[in-house]
């Protein structure tokens, strides 16, 4: 569910309709929900209300400071997999005892600074991230929190980009060499071990692959316990899928995957810790684009809109079907017909769906993307040289702007000439 409805025959969201946002800030524009942000959010605590827990939000699906606030304010977690996004959770007001820190190349900077800054834990991702760590953190007279993420080789059943769970997939230790990583992290300055750590790919629509994986991680928590390390906290990544069409049977929802944690790791009590960000923020944002012309092809029209694959690249990055709507509700019975719907930039790759069944649009009607609040605006970009995409944040009858979208100037000054050109 998300609070993104016609009213009085115009979309809006919350109790704001989008043209007034499209009036005021300009299109391609993102605009998120807070209502929907907060009602996934809370979807996610209520399913693990059972047992002690952290709701970790991915900070890679949607790092503006504004959403990270809100969500922070919730009491809210971070999973952050850059020293940039810390520094985001941190300006959001995140404290760092609610901020891990993920990703499989951490450099000894990033390492450095997240150490000094306050962080709950890091999620180890191979024996060479362990030593740096080790190092970095005995330099600096400290003992960091570890988990090492292992790798259950699990067929998560998605996108193969967005799949992180299989042997072949860069992320984590086999499962099988864990118990061998424990021990040499065991004997190493500066770390202490707290948890296992696991996450194995993005939008799963099927809970099999997630059960399948915390069985092997019980397995593999019993056994470390066994050889006596602390195994007091599970990481258990996110990647629960979301519905981006309206007309297919829907993902489970964050309540029976929280059955599924309970029945698989639920025994053994740990403090549970997910790391959910498309859940929480996927549905909560749609992108408004305008319509530039309708342009007639040989058998098929083009709807081409003022958004381009820079401001939503999912489409081209991944076949990423979504659904895409007009603002003004059509009349009930209006003949819809087949559209390629795409953007301005000069390749074909920038075509956001083909054969669309649309109701008649035409120049400067607005559309909205449904879905596009996670791994929207964050993978934006300026490519030909367009500005990049700006968000707005509406809850209630209130909205404001996020983030600005920049002038053609300002870009521009972030380049410079050598003198000696
Ligand atoms: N934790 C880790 C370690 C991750 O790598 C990810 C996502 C998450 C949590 C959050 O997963 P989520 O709950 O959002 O599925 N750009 C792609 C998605 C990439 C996901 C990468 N990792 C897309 O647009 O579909």
């Amino acid at each position: 569910m998300d609070h993104f409805n016609y009213a009085g025959g115009v979309l809006h969201a919350e109790d704001v309709p989008l043209p007034e946002i499209a009036g005021r800030i300009g299109t391609p524009v993102y605009v998120y929900s807070a209502a929907t942000l907060t009602r996934h959010f809370n979807l996610f605590r209520q399913a693990l209300a059972w047992t002690d827990h952290l709701v970790c939000f991915a900070v890679k699906a949607n790092s503006n400071l504004a959403v990270l606030r809100l969500l922070g304010d919730l009491g809210a977690g971070m999973d952050v997999v850059s020293g940039g996004e810390y520094c985001r959770a941190r300006a959001a007001g995140v404290p760092g005892e609610r901020i891990v820190f993920s990703g499989v190349g951490k450099t000894r900077d990033e390492m450095q600074s997240v150490i000094s800054g306050g962080i709950r834990q890091f999620n180890v991702e191979s024996e060479a991230e362990l030593m740096a760590l080790s190092a970095v953190a005995a330099a600096m007279g400290a003992v960091v929190p570890i988990t090492v993420r292992v790798n259950p080789d699990v067929d998560a059943m998605t996108h193969a980009k967005i799949a992180t769970g299989k042997s072949e997939n860069k992320f984590g230790i086999p499962i099988a060499r864990a118990r061998e990583v424990y021990a040499l992290a065991a004997t190493l300055p500066g770390l202490r071990v707290v948890g296992i750590d696991m996450h194995i790919g993005s939008q799963l629509t099927d809970l099999e692959p997630y059960r399948a994986a915390y069985a092997k991680l019980a397995v593999l928590a019993r056994a470390l316990r066994a050889d006596g390390h602390d195994i007091a906290r599970l990481d258990l990544g996110g990647g629960l899928g979301i519905p981006y069409r309206r007309d297919n049977a829907a993902p489970p929802l964050p309540m029976e995957y929280g059955q599924v944690v309970r029945e698989t790791v639920g025994d053994l009590g740990c403090e549970i810790q997910i790391e959910p960000g498309r859940n929480i923020a996927g549905n909560a944002g749609v992108l408004l684009a305008s319509v530039i012309y309708l342009k007639q092809g040989e058998g098929r029209d083009f709807l081409i809109l003022d958004a381009a694959m820079n401001d939503l690249i999912r489409p081209a990055m991944y076949d990423a079907h979504h659904d895409i709507i007009p603002v003004r509700q059509p009349v009930v019975g209006a003949a819809v017909s087949p559209v390629d719907v795409v953007g301005p930039v000069c390749e074909t790759g920038d075509t956001f769906a083909r054969g669309a069944q649309l109701p008649a649009l035409g120049q400067g009607d607005l559309v909205a993307f449904r879905s596009a609040g996670a791994y929207g605006a964050v993978m934006a970009s300026e490519y030909n040289t367009r500005p990049l995409v700006p968000e707005v944040l509406v809850s209630g009858d209130r909205w404001a702007l996020i983030r600005a979208r920049p002038t053609i100037e300002e870009m521009l000054a972030r380049d410079s000439i050598p003198a000696w050109l």
